[in-house]
């Protein structure tokens, strides 16, 4: 049994079983190349405010700099004993060079050092997020290029409603995407608060040099209160709440996916390498890839009300509660971050069906509202147009009919305001040519939006 760091005012031994139950390590160790890097700033401002001889410091800076190479090279051995990862570190550093290791913990507590070291991580972890959205939306901006001119039906409640340029339909989801960009950026600006000289939670007594500290650790402010910079989770949850609508966002474009490589639409073909077969039935292809993906999103946004309830009600200032909010928070940035590279691969090899796709335009009077449109012009109040437009859906579905196979004569039986030009209404260049607005799926703003998405790509 090893001595804890603060047992000198206990009699009994720490009970076998609650050392394994209390433990962090197995999981924070993540956070040790943080935990080094704001020990070694706290150390050089315990020098300058003349706590640590230079002689001392330099002893730290070495001792230090060694345990990050051997847990680099993978030689350092976390022990569960040393409870979380600045135990583990502090004593290691004291296997080294003795006393002096002690004297780095003088003013500071665990408690800004874990909120020290998230913040730091999270840091690292959000320009990663970042790359892996990038990544993501210009795999859609390639597809988008590439199927340039498909024309798809478009859905609302998962029935044909009107045509569709298929670029404009997966572009959809890169604004999607920019804006969790633009999240993610917004939130950086809570996230670079330093905790560095709260220590416990009243304030360091050393008179260090905060505002040094946060600016070498790449903080962009420091905390204005010591309690607050101990207590608060704000910023994990906001940021696991982003990864949540990131995985939402995943989740309806991998059940569009799978949707559209059913054998009912066959719009698209997933490649062999994302999918699995069926241990009994030799014909089957499955979209598990998409699937997973949908599946995932689940356990993000358990993670986020994890971090929620976790929070709800905790009295301030640290509460060992407050160890429990690591492993969701990994958990959700694991997930997130392999599902964004999973998409990535996906939509990038993906393969539109064009043939079958153009059999769908046939199907559900896609051209109805430009029909009630062209009533409009003849001077019918839209309300009209649309019962009329219905009433004409009616009749052509019952003779087995298209808009365009219905003859002028026929036309004229429910309006004799109908000419011979309803036909130039009736077709797919029509109706592409009257949504040039922007944000529409005409085709000129399609190809511009995708133009402005590849120079925004390259700002990004
Ligand atoms: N392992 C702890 C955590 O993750 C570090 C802080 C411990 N502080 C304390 N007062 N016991 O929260």
């Amino acid at each position: 049994m090893v001595k804890k760091p603060w047992a000198g005012r206990f009699k009994e031994e720490i009970h076998k079983f609650f050392e394994d139950f209390s433990e962090s390590i197995s999981f924070d160790q993540r956070l040790s190349s943080y935990e080094i890097k704001a020990s070694l700033s706290y150390a050089k401002a315990l020098k300058e405010a003349k706590v640590l001889t230079e002689k001392e410091y330099k002893l730290i800076k070495k001792g230090l700099s060694e345990i990050e190479k051997e847990i680099k090279n993978g030689k350092f051995i976390f022990r569960k004993e040393y409870e979380d990862i600045h135990m583990n570190i502090e004593e290691a550093l004291y296997k080294k060079i003795g006393d002096v290791a002690y004297k780095l913990h003088t003013g500071r507590s665990r408690n800004e050092q874990v909120v020290t070291d998230v913040r730091l991580y999270l840091m690292d972890k959000v320009e990663e997020l970042k790359k892996d959205l990038k990544s993501l939306m210009e795999a859609i901006v390639f597809k988008a290029e590439r199927y340039y001119g498909v024309i798809m039906p478009g859905f609302t409640h998962l029935q044909h409603a009107q045509p569709v340029l298929f670029s404009h339909w997966i572009m959809a989801y890169y604004e999607m995407l920019k804006l969790h960009l633009e999240r993610l950026k917004d939130y950086e600006k809570r996230l670079k608060i330093c905790p560095i000289g709260s220590s416990a939670f009243a304030g360091n007594p050393f008179n260090i040099d905060r505002e040094k500290i946060a600016k070498e650790l790449g903080f962009t402010n420091v905390s204005k209160n010591s309690v607050f910079a101990i207590s608060s989770r704000d910023f994990l949850i906001e940021l696991v709440f982003i990864l949540g609508i990131i995985m939402l966002d995943l989740s309806r474009l991998s059940e569009e996916i799978i949707i559209w490589a059913t054998q009912e639409f066959g719009f698209i073909e997933i490649p062999d390498q994302f999918c699995t077969g069926s241990s009994i039935m030799p014909q089957k292809k499955n979209p598990d890839s998409a699937e997973l993906i949908r599946g995932k999103a689940a356990s993000v946004i358990g993670n986020l009300f994890q971090l929620m309830i976790l929070i709800k009600a905790l009295p301030l200032s640290y509460n060992r509660d407050l160890q429990e909010d690591k492993p969701p928070l990994f958990q959700a940035l694991e997930t997130t971050q392999s599902s964004l590279k999973m998409m990535t691969l996906l939509v990038k090899d993906l393969k539109l069906n064009e043939e079958k796709i153009k059999l769908h335009l046939d199907k559900g009077y896609l051209l109805a509202t430009e029909l009630a449109d062209y009533l409009v012009t003849k001077g019918i109040p839209f309300r009209k147009a649309h019962h009329l437009t219905g009433q004409i859906i009616l009749y052509a579905e019952k003779n087995g009919k298209k808009l365009e196979e219905i003859t002028l004569k026929e036309f004229k039986d429910f309006s004799s305001l109908i000419e011979k030009d309803v036909y130039e209404w009736l077709t797919l260049e029509n109706f592409f040519k009257r949504r040039e607005i922007i944000g529409g799926t005409g085709y000129l703003t399609v190809k511009k939006r995708i133009e402005e998405a590849k120079s925004e790509l390259e700002r990004l």
